[in-house]
Formats: C-alpha cells, sequence, structure tokens
C-alpha cells in the first residue's frame, strides 16, 4: 500500500476575484503534492471557496444579489483559476457544500459535549475586512487604537456562542514548542508562542446573532444564532476527509489528519491556535505541519488592496504567459517564507532567462544534436561526472522539499540546467564531430547530457507540469529516440 499524504490551501473567500496571492499558495501546495506523488505517496490535494460571513454577504448586497447565488458565481471563478493554473486537487470545496454544513455542526456538538461551548453576552469590535475580532469595547472603547479603517470596523452588542480557547492554552503551548505541531518556518511558531506569553489565549466568540448575520451555518439547536465564519472555515479541512455516522458522529478516512496546511501569514493564528483547540476539543488527532507563506507586494512594496488599485489578477497573466510560466515564476522567484514583489516585467525577464534560454535552449540544442550526430537515437546513460552531478542534486533538492524551501529545491534543479549548458559549451561537440576518431566519444556525452536533462525534468516536473509532460518520452536511462517534431518549449519573448 502505498503512503498517504493529505495537503491543503486556506478556503480563498468568495467575496472579490482571485488575486496573485492566491495563485502562489495554490502552487506551492500543488508543487509538493506533486512532489510526493512522484515519490510514490497518494496524495490528496484540497482548495475551495469560504462562502459565508458578514464580508461575503455585504459583497453581495453591494451587487445588489443573493448570498447564495453570488458566492456560486464567485466560486466558479476561483475554480477555473485554479484549473488553468493546474492544481491537481481532488475536491474544490464550497463551504455552502451540504456534507461541509453537517460536518461543521457535527464538530461544534462534539465541543459542545465537551463542555467547551457556553453562552456570554459581550461588547467587542469586529474587523468585517479580516472577520476577527479586535478588542472588548470595555477594554478599547477608541477603536481607532487597531489602525483599521473605520469603515471596516462594527460593534458587536450580543449574547453569543463561545469556545473555551483559553483551556487550551498549555496544550497548544507544548505543541508549538514540542513541534508536535510543526510551524514552517520556525519563526512563525516563536511569533505565536511570544503572542500566547504576551497576551495569553482567551475564549472566543464562534457565534452570531442571525438577525444581524443571516449568511451563515445555523449552530445546532439554536436558530438564533449562526456560526462564526472560522469556525465554520476550519472545518473544511475536515469535511474533505470524513464521514459523518448515522448517528452523526465524525469517522475521519485513512488520509486523516492532514499532513500539510499551506497558509498565509495573515491566518496563520487561525490554523495554528484555533483549529488545534477546535480538533483538540473534539478528540481529533491534529494536523502535522503548516506551513506559512508571506505576502506578494507591488513591486514599489506596497501591500497590494483593491483600494491602491494595484491588485494583480493571476487570469490574464496565465493567459499570456501560460500557466507553467506563471507556476515556475511564483515557485522559483518569489520567496517559498517571505514577502517578495511581483511585476509582469519581472516575470517576462526570468521567463527569458530561466525558461527559454536556459532550460528550454538546453532541450533544443540536445535535440537538435542528437538528430545531427546520432539520427535522433540516444542511449542515454550517465558518466561518472554526470552521475555524481545528479545525485548530489537529487539529494540537495529532497532535503529542500522535506525543508518545505520549494524556492532552493527549484534553484537547485535550476543549477543542473546552467552546468549541462556549461558543459556543452566546455566540450565543443560541434568541433568533436569533426573527428571521425571520436564518434564514440560524442555519442557517449551526448548520453550523459540527456542523462542530465531527464533529471532536470523530473525534478522541475511538479513545478512546471505542462512542459515536463512535452518530454515524457525521455527516459532516465536506455535508448530514446527524439521525436523530430519536437516543439520549442519555451520560444524567446
Ligand atoms: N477565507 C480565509 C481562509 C479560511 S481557511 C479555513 C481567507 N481567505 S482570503 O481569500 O482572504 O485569503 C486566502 C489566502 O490568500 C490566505 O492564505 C492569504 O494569506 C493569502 N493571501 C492574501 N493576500 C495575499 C498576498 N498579497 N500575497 C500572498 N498571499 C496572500 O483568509
Amino acid at each position: 500500500m502505498k503512503p498517504t499524504a493529505y495537503i491543503t490551501t486556506s478556503i480563498s473567500y468568495a467575496n472579490a476575484k482571485p488575486h496573485i496571492g492566491h495563485a502562489l499558495e495554490w502552487v506551492q501546495a500543488d508543487f509538493l503534492a506533486r512532489a510526493l506523488r512522484a515519490d510514490n505517496f497518494e496524495v490528496r490535494l484540497l482548495t475551495g471557496t469560504d462562502e459565508h460571513g458578514l464580508k461575503v454577504q455585504q459583497a453581495a448586497t453591494k451587487e445588489g444579489s443573493e448570498p447564495k447565488i453570488f458566492v456560486q458565481q464567485q466560486s466558479l471563478q476561483f475554480q477555473s483559476l485554479a484549473d488553468k493554473l493546474d492544481i491537481s486537487y481532488q475536491r474544490f470545496i464550497r463551504t455552502t457544500d451540504q456534507d461541509h454544513l453537517e460536518t461543521a455542526q457535527a464538530i461544534w456538538k462534539r465541543c459542545q459535549k465537551n463542555g467547551d461551548i457556553y453562552k456570554r453576552r459581550y461588547q467587542a469590535w469586529y474587523d468585517t475586512k479580516e472577520e476577527t475580532f479586535l478588542g472588548l469595547v470595555s477594554d478599547f472603547p477608541d477603536p481607532s487604537v487597531f489602525g483599521v479603517e473605520s469603515r471596516f470596523i462594527e460593534q458587536i452588542d450580543e449574547e453569543n456562542y463561545f469556545f473555551r480557547l483559553s483551556k487550551y492554552q498549555e496544550d497548544i503551548t507544548s505543541l508549538l514548542k514540542g513541534g508536535e505541531l510543526k510551524i514552517t518556518p520556525f519563526s512563525r511558531a516563536v511569533e505565536l508562542l511570544n503572542f500566547i506569553a504576551d497576551k495569553g489565549l482567551e475564549d472566543i466568540s464562534i457565534s452570531r446573532d442571525a438577525k444581524k448575520l443571516a449568511w451563515g451555518i445555523p449552530v445546532p439547536d439554536d436558530q438564533d444564532q449562526v456560526m462564526y465564519v472560522w469556525f465554520d472555515a476550519l472545518t473544511n479541512y475536515l469535511t474533505a476527509s470524513s464521514k459523518l455516522s448515522p448517528d452523526g458522529e465524525i469517522i475521519p478516512d485513512t488520509f486523516w489528519p492532514p499532513t500539510l496546511h499551506c497558509v498565509g501569514k495573515d491566518i496563520q493564528r487561525f490554523h495554528s491556535l484555533i483549529w488545534p483547540a477546535m480538533l483538540r476539543s473534539a478528540g481529533l488527532p491534529l494536523p502535522k505541519e503548516i506551513l506559512v507563506h508571506g505576502f506578494i507586494v507591488a513591486e514599489d512594496g506596497r501591500k497590494m488592496s483593491k483600494s491602491l488599485g494595484n491588485v494583480i489578477d493571476p487570469s490574464p497573466l496565465v493567459d499570456k504567459y501560460g500557466s507553467d510560466v506563471i507556476r515556475w515564476f511564483l515557485l522559483k522567484e518569489i520567496s517559498t517564507t517571505d514577502d517578495a514583489r511581483l511585476s509582469e516585467e519581472r516575470i517576462k525577464e526570468v521567463y527569458n532567462a530561466d525558461l527559454a534560454n536556459t532550460i528550454g535552449n538546453l532541450v533544443s540544442r540536445l535535440a537538435t544534436m542528437a538528430e545531427r550526430y546520432l539520427s535522433g537515437r540516444v542511449l542515454v546513460q550517465p558518466n561518472a561526472e554526470m552521475q555524481a552531478i545528479c545525485e548530489s542534486a537529487a539529494t540537495n533538492y529532497d532535503q529542500a522539499i522535506s525543508n518545505r524551501e520549494l524556492q532552493s529545491a527549484l534553484h537547485t534543479a535550476f543549477a543542473l540546467a546552467v552546468s549541462c549548458n556549461r558543459s556543452i559549451e566546455e566540450f565543443k561537440p560541434w568541433q568533436v564531430a569533426k573527428n571521425a576518431e571520436r564518434n564514440e566519444e560524442l555519442a557517449t556525452q551526448l548520453g550523459a547530457w540527456f542523462f542530465g536533462l531527464a533529471q532536470i525534468i523530473r525534478l522541475i516536473a511538479p513545478a512546471i507540469p505542462q512542459a515536463a509532460a512535452k518530454l515524457g518520452w525521455l527516459t532516465k536511462e536506455g535508448e530514446v529516440t527524439v521525436p523530430s517534431d519536437l516543439e520549442i518549449l519555451f520560444p524567446r519573448r
């Protein structure tokens, strides 16, 4: 039986169009899923849309639309982008799916049964943009201290259900300290531990008055309340990996618990603090790791936001350059975990330098030489030098992937392509070919370069699957026939 892995992205709010940050997260998760599949794992990849809550309800109202119809249209845009980017998901979950509603209610009941849900009246400030509570009105009479635009702040004065997050403070602290719940990079775990040490974990409100917020999952046995959107949304990972027994018990399947949740730095707290506490309360195994990526910022270093009008829509970029190119850029040029800048100009530069002039060029010059010197038939076989370079590249690559340093993994693969190109320059096959006595040497050397190319393709396939599929005829070892109609993979732009 194959080992299994369960990888998830966060689910995107269905209130606006997808942007480049969503694409980054999906491509990271997909790269890891494909790399693990190549390593013989059976991988389930989950992505989808987060469709309830105030933010979505307000966006629908603004469009003069019913939330249900509005989210349907929004969700399709996200799914179509995921498809365009070749995200190899097994399920695209929507939090309006019936099985999700049932699972969210089931986990609520389990937490309640465990004594972790209670009702309380309170007054608090709420950030509708981030769907997060800012603080109690009694502690912060003036909400301007939060630095949140006033149009996004709402005052809540309600009796709602609360979750006993405080009960899990010690437990979560030791999970993070001991690495049982691994946060990558570790600096993000330190941030969380400092936050806990500084502020402590307080109980959180997990419902809203249905009269104020109608668009949500009803709280079990209380039709006057709907679930807080994060309690609902976090459960999506469980919905996609469990079934409910006839009496409503949650039965996780063989993929549970998640191997890795890919999330952005702004939502890591929900995943690293609230989500594990919910699962502990429900008596379910916890995810193993959370990979936290940074933010893509505009070329001038400013945050992308609708009001600044500098949000980059990935869809036209994918249409113009192709999915492989955008994937390659996001994985190799954008830091896996730090903030990074992105511009179309830079995408074009990297396209020409990496894909056209290095990888594409290596493929076409090897194909041309195979045709010219060996009538298109090559015995793919490493020489000692190529064997050593490829082995060391594979080791570094595997190490980088297990450290979740995706950028570094691709730099390693790319360096192998650079070194094959350099080796061709140094060997000067066009001169060697003039000497009939060196025919065999030339054939052997070509076989070694093809071996190097096969290794490179294997390593970059999870990043640029379309190009890799076009080179499917290239096997690791043995005789191959180079297709005579091989197209130029990455023409210069
Ligand atoms: N719906 C919640 C997640 C619920 S998961 C149970 C949410 N949605 S979101 O659409 O606002 O963000 C989805 C992901 O995109 C988050 O991981 C977020 O960090 C990421 N990004 C949003 N803007 C980004 C950039 N500018 N750059 C990189 N990623 C960013 O949060």
